[in-house]
């Protein structure tokens, strides 16, 4: 699997998550995986690492040497690329909301690597590449490596875990990333001339999946698409596969992280959890019969928060408080500063990242807001269930997938009024305390283990490299 993400190393968001979990999933079922991902300036290694190969030389730009270093975590063999050039700097994408200028070489680079590895440290038959950070594997394998043995029977599978972010560059890119500009532009109206670094990989791979099936449909349309729903139709099928969640990190029973544990059997824990989180984020903690609602997101305008402002001065007449963790977009943590200035009993927030902080939010949560434009998967909504915290959620991708009414609310339309009213109906059942233990209850025996979707994986891959 090549990505440019995975707990516990580096973490951003979901895909870190997904990397960080399936692979073991994966061995545990008698699959071999490896991990290729760069050697980032913040990488955490709790098992040391070792050098496990010197001086690969990457023909691109201004040429690099890079070398690999290798650690075993949960049985699965990480592969970290060290470019000090490219990699050893504050931040994985970007710096203050701004993209790194090469973060084409940084991801290209990261690509060739990745086949150097399966080349001299881990033979493959499937190269696993993740959204459009690892999207130019495949043309470098048909294009570069098309008549070496070592590669001849290699398939690849591309997994789409976010369409809004394709790695577009100018045209001038193509000579310095050795690309011929005419593989990676095929017709499609609306990106003349541009280096789009997932269309190719679209294009390049053997098969296409993404992280939910309802996420598989909607970007086929052209209101999900993002300019490409044409060229995924053309290229599919798409498959979808749902992502799971790691119930060892992600799990109120044996959770380190939250003031007390609790289960589906014994609930009591969970008081004690929101009593605690009211408690650090300054806000009055004597009513505890107050539903809090909680937000643990990267701020980014997928995810809603322009529909959350604007039912915002509606939903904090009701009867409720708001905690909030998260960073991004400085538009967004504009908003949630000026909604705790307002309401400053009401609502809490927290900018910035914090792993520890997002799970007692989890713990000590009611409700769970994600009002997602639009949700790939989502895996927030997913732990809340765990946590016993009733998501309502907007009835899209993922979160349409792994939300019912028999454990959340949703709502379909993207505006304030349909958010406001789904809250709303989820204020009112909480007012039934013995109908909201049970929908908690229900919340928690949801199973989203990887087991079942570590399957499917198994299958494609079976289907794709049958050897
Ligand atoms: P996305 O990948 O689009 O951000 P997901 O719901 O799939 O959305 O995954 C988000 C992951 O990132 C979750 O594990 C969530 O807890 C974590 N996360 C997001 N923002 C923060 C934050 N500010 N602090 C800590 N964890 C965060
Ligand atoms: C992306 C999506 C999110 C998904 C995650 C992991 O970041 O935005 O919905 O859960 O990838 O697949």
């Amino acid at each position: 699997m090549v990505a440019s993400e995975a707990t516990p190393f580096a973490k951003t968001g979901g895909l870190a998550d997904v990397l960080g979990a399936l692979p073991a999933a994966l061995q545990e079922r008698g699959e071999r995986v490896a991990v290729v991902i760069p050697a980032y300036r913040e990488n955490r290694y709790p098992q040391p690492t070792r050098e496990a190969y010197r001086d690969l030389f990457i023909p691109i730009g201004t040429g690099y040497r890079v070398d690999i270093l290798e650690t075993t975590d949960h049985d699965v063999t990480y592969y970290f690329v060290r470019c000090p050039a490219l990699y050893d700097r504050d931040g994985i994408y970007g710096a203050a909301g701004i993209d790194f200028p090469d973060n084409h070489l940084r991801f290209a680079v990261l690509s060739l690597a990745a086949l150097g590895v399966a080349r001299h440290l881990f033979p493959a038959d499937l190269l696993h590449l993740h959204d459009w950070q690892a999207a130019l594997a495949p043309v470098y394998l048909r294009e570069y490596f098309r008549g070496d043995p070592t590669f001849r029977r290699v398939k690849s599978l591309l997994t789409i875990h976010n369409l809004g972010y394709q790695g577009i560059f100018g045209p001038k890119v193509a000579s310095e990333l050795g690309l011929d500009p005419r593989w990676i532009t095929p017709e499609q109206p609306g990106f003349p001339g541009d280096v789009n670094f997932l269309k190719a990989g679209i294009a390049w791979s053997d098969a296409i999946s993404t992280v939910s099936k309802g996420y598989a449909r909607e970007i086929q349309t052209p209101e999900y698409g993002f300019g490409l729903d044409r060229f995924l139709r053309k290229h599919g099928p798409i498959m979808g596969i749902v992502n799971g969640v790691d119930y060892t990190q992600w799990s109120p029973e044996h959770d380190p992280h939250i003031a007390r544990n609790y289960s589906a059997t014994d609930l009591s824990g969970k008081r004690a959890c929101k009593r605690a989180i009211l408690a650090e984020y300054g806000l009055p903690h004597d009513n505890l019969d107050r539903p809090l609602a909680a937000i643990v997101s990267r701020f980014a305008s997928q995810k809603g928060f322009d529909i959350l402002a604007d039912a915002a001065p509606r939903l904090l007449q009701e009867d409720l408080d708001l905690v909030v963790l998260g960073s991004g977009d400085p538009v967004y943590e504009k908003m949630f500063h000026a909604l705790a200035r307002a309401y400053p009993d009401q609502v809490g927030v927290q900018v910035g990242y914090d792993d520890p902080l997002s799970h007692r939010i989890e713990a000590g949560g009611d409700i769970f807001l994600m009002p997602s434009q639009y949700e790939p998967c989502g895996l927030n909504q997913i732990y809340s269930l765990k946590y016993g915290t009733v998501p309502v959620v907007r009835a899209t991708g993922g979160l349409d997938d792994t939300i019912d009414k028999d454990t959340g609310f949703k709502f379909r339309d993207y505006s304030g009024d349909a958010l406001l009213e789904s809250v709303r109906l989820a204020l009112k059942a909480f007012q039934n305390k013995e109908q909201w233990a049970r929908r908690m209850k229900r919340c928690m025996e949801k199973d989203f283990s990887w087991n079942a979707s570590a399957g499917e994986y198994v299958e494609l891959y079976r289907r794709l490299a049958p050897g």
